[in-house]
């Protein structure tokens, strides 16, 4: 436990490139150059941890047998035992520690993901539309004054992470109640995605995933007992060779809950600043809404939510001519890959029209890319055209504060002024 901390701090003493970029905060809020000097080779060994941000390396990592994921530390040397699977006590599990989907491999993880599969497919999604939008409009009323010209609002705060909140709980059968203190715990859990982690935020997340895990616990009996139309309810009542343990049961429930709100908001507050920036393709979209679908995607891959994920190599292997010698932990940098010049022209430019922009992994790739991806998909086109479509004119104003999170990159706070109502 937080060594993670400690080593990346000694590698960055030591000049190690990777190592600077997790440990330095200045380069975490803008680390696209470091990302581009890493591509000087498809793997680049860094002493504590070898990394890539080349787009053929890393699609090779998440796509390749030769790949796990990290499954508690377990298969890792000692040091980096502290880069995953922090959180040993089953009551405190977090994301990225087993049995959680992300932190388990064949078989295991192909039994989880295959029973909520369906729940997340193209055409589950576009059965949630219309609530997707009521959702939506219930907000934009919530934001508006009722006058013509409304105020301001922290645009994050009372919309990007509402709106996720809202989807993923209703279809987990969570009450309404709830999204107050699921978005505050999730908050401050989110943390233990990151490699570089301090005892004192360890300590809060801790806190803060056990008093998830006995929440849901509750919500657990609560559809056992009365079982509703919601994931949970078809969880909780799988019975012979599907039915999961009461952690299996938390972990999968859980990692849905938290990845359905703790990443989608950030692609929203993403696409808000950049287009601040890029007002000529702003109005583009006002004109012509069918180019929403290729702006989420261009915002997925230029200012990826979710910036980096990890592997361990389960054999001695190979990448792109590079050699990797069994147990080397490799962070697949999405967020670099998403900007490799050799698939996207004039990477580091910002272009809705940008033909290939779905050539991006910001949903990562292999078999843990994200279940989730249609659904964030449908929230934040549906989301963002809603909101410009109300308040057209828009406009950050104030200060905006970055998340202080490495894994989810995003905004904390994000200052708007709404300007005239349509
Ligand atoms: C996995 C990104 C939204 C559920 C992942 C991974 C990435 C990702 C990168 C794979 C990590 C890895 O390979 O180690 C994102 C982004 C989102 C988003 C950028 C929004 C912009 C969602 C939503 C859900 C979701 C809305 C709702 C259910 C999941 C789950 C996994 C996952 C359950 C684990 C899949 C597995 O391990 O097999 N996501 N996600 N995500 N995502 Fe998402």
């Amino acid at each position: 436990y937080g060594v993670g901390a400690t080593a990346f701090r000694a590698g960055a003493r030591r000049g190690d490139l990777v190592a600077r970029l997790e440990s330095d905060r200045a380069l975490q809020l803008a680390p696209y150059d470091v990302y581009d000097e890493l591509r000087a080779t498809p793997v680049h060994r860094g002493g504590v941890v070898w990394a890539s941000t080349d787009h053929a390396a890393v699609t090779r990592v998440l796509r390749s047998d030769d790949f796990i994921v990290g499954a508690g530390g377990a298969e890792l040397p000692g040091p980096l035992r502290g880069l995953t699977g922090r959180l040993l006590d089953p009551w405190a599990a977090g994301p990225v520690d087993p049995p959680s989907m992300l932190a388990t491999n064949a078989p295991d993880h192909t039994r989880y993901r295959r029973l909520v599969t369906r729940a997340f497919t193209a055409r589950a999604v576009s059965g949630l539309e219309d609530r997707i939008r009521e959702t939506a409009e219930r907000l934009l009323d919530g934001l508006d004054d009722g006058s013509s010209r409304s105020g301001s609002a922290d645009i994050v705060e009372r919309y990007a992470a509402l709106l996720p909140v809202a989807v993923i709980a209703d279809m987990l059968g969570v009450p309404d109640e709830m999204h107050g203190r699921l978005l505050e715990w999730g908050n401050i859990a989110s943390v233990t995605l990151d490699p570089s982690l301090s005892w004192r935020d360890f300590r809060r997340a801790e806190d803060a995933m056990r008093s998830l895990h006995l929440w849901f616990a509750d919500h657990v009996r609560a559809l056992q007992a009365d079982p509703g139309d919601d994931l949970i309810s078809r969880l909780a009542v799988l019975q012979g060779e599907e039915q999961l343990t009461d952690l299996e049961l938390r972990a999968t429930g859980l990692l849905v809950l938290g990845a359905g709100f703790e990443t989608t908001v950030n692609l929203i507050g993403n696409a808000v600043a950049t287009l601040e920036a890029h007002p000529e393709q702003r109005a583009a979209l006002r004109d012509d809404p069918s180019l929403w679908a290729g702006a989420v995607d261009e915002v997925l891959r230029h200012d990826s939510p979710v910036q980096m994920t990890l592997r361990v190599a389960q054999r001695d292997t190979e990448v792109l001519g590079v050699e990797v010698p069994a147990r080397t932990a490799v962070v697949a940098y999405l967020g670099g890959a998403n900007r490799d010049p050799a698939v996207f022209d004039d990477p580091h430019a910002f272009d809705l029209r940008r033909p290939n922009a779905g050539a991006h992994l910001a949903f990562s790739s292999g078999a843990h890319f994200c279940l989730g991806a249609s659904l964030a998909r449908r929230e934040a086109e549906v989301g963002l055209r809603l909101l410009y479509e109300r308040f057209p004119d828009l406009a950050v104003a104030g200060h905006p504060v970055r998340r202080d999170t490495r894994v989810l990159r995003g905004y904390e706070r994000l200052p708007v002024a709404l300007g005239e109502r349509v």
